[in-house]
């Protein structure tokens, strides 16, 4: 059976009186691992209180556009990047028809257009509306879309007509969302991923750093924990939002990130060393800050231990897998790195190129193993990252 683990679904309730049953799909989505949010629209709030979806859901509910404090916390624009899933449940006939129209004059709608989640809607209404020329043309122009549709059930209604419009079942509702995320792949893992720069003093304000974001590496911890895996993530120097379903350990410098590898990576699965650790550091660092006398300033460096290389020795390891950061002769330093570290796969990283690689949003790599390089073409970092963990979960879960 497929299950929500680790997914963030977000339940629009609107006007329809089978409103009154969204508390139960807040429970279904819950038994099947989601985290659930709730949207609910001023129709909606008609038929089933605030209070009951918030108690049940163990987070506020969201309703107003307009509410300032709501969207000092979380607004509209997060609601739609938080969400993997927006499931409108019940979906009245006036919220299909403002779907189709791309309207945006409520929290639901707006966030709707904002969000690139699946969408899922579960229609709920008379009979009648339910099979008026009008309603099927708007159900064509979203399913066109890629807006899933989950049918409505047939029976006796609220006001009395028997037919077509009744919500689908709660549990329907919750395993047809469960459907549409078909990778488990990594369900019981444990994977730790190391991720952004490290930073290596010279003094007590000055480093050693690199331009290292940690987009990639986020972008992975967030496949993997969508993939069902535990995730741990070690932390340099990063840019971006933290991902905050995955454990978090913060570091500065190398031989720290060391440390908090090893001390975690027995139990580990899975080890995808991301981030860009630096080569060197000063061999010695200034208590005080250095001050510019007029003579040239001489730094002394000694290498940092290689971490990859370091788990590849273990006698228990996970399967580790490496990046390889290359401006010249790429696959040939690439396969270079795959035997010196000893890891099971390699991810070359064109860093030559400035809109691929570093810093940017866009990657394009190489998956390298001892049999195979596989490349995957140019894309967001989370599609990459997607492609990866498929590559990782097919040859080694
Ligand atoms: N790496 C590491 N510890 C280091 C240096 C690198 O774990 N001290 C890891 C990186 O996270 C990456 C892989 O080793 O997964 C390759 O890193 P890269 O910077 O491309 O290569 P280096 O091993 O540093 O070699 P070079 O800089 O000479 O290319």
């Amino acid at each position: 059976m497929n299950t929500l683990t680790n997914k963030r679904v977000l339940l629009g309730v609107s006007g329809s009186i089978a409103a009154y049953k969204s508390p139960d799909i807040v429970r279904r989505l819950q038994d099947l691992g989601a985290e659930v949010r709730v949207i609910v629209t001023d129709g909606g709030k008609e038929f089933v209180s605030e209070r009951s979806l918030q108690t049940i859901s163990k987070n506020k509910v969201h309703s107003n556009l307009w509410d300032k404090e709501a969207e000092l916390a979380m607004g509209h624009i997060e609601l739609a990047k938080w969400s993997d899933i927006v499931i409108i449940a019940p979906a009245s006939a006036n919220t299909i028809a403002k779907l189709c129209h791309g309207r945006a004059d409520d929290l639901l709608s707006t966030v709707i257009l904002a969000t690139d989640a699946k969408v899922m809607l579960a229609p709920s209404m008379n009979q009648q509306m339910y099979a008026s020329k009008a309603m099927k043309d708007n159900l064509k122009i979203l399913l066109k879309r890629g807006i899933v549709i989950i049918e409505p059930g047939f029976g006796e209604q609220a006001c009395g007509d028997v037919g077509e419009g009744r919500l689908a079942e709660a549990l329907d509702i919750a395993n047809q969302a469960a459907d549409l995320f078909t990778s488990t792949s990594l369900s019981g893992k444990k994977v730790l991923i190391t991720l952004g720069g490290t930073i290596e003093a010279i003094d007590p304000v000055r480093y050693i750093s690199n331009h290292s974001s940690g987009k990639m590496g986020m972008a992975l911890a967030h496949q993997c924990i969508q993939a069902g895996a535990k995730t741990t993530l070690i932390i340099g120097s990063i840019s971006i939002d933290i991902e905050k379903r995955a454990e978090v350990i913060h570091i500065v410098s190398a031989d720290e990130m060391y440390e908090a590898v090893m001390k975690r990576i027995e139990s580990q699965d899975l080890f995808i060393c991301c981030a860009a650790v630096a080569d060197f550091r000063p061999k010695n660092v200034s208590h005080n800050k250095i001050k510019k006398n007029n003579s040239p300033v001489t730094i002394e460096l000694t290498e940092n231990k290689d971490i990859l290389a370091s788990v590849c020795q273990l006698s228990k390891r996970p399967i580790c897998i490496g990046f390889a950061a290359e401006s010249e002769n790429f696959i040939v330093n690439a396969r270079a790195k795959l035997e010196s570290k000893a890891c099971e796969a390699i991810i070359l990283n064109d860093i030559s190129q400035s809109e691929i690689g570093l810093n940017s949003d866009k990657n394009e790599v190489h998956f390298i193993t001892k049999e195979h390089c596989e490349k995957i073409e140019k894309n967001s970092k989370q599609i990459i990252a997607e492609k990866i963990i498929e590559k990782i979960t097919n040859y080694y879960f």
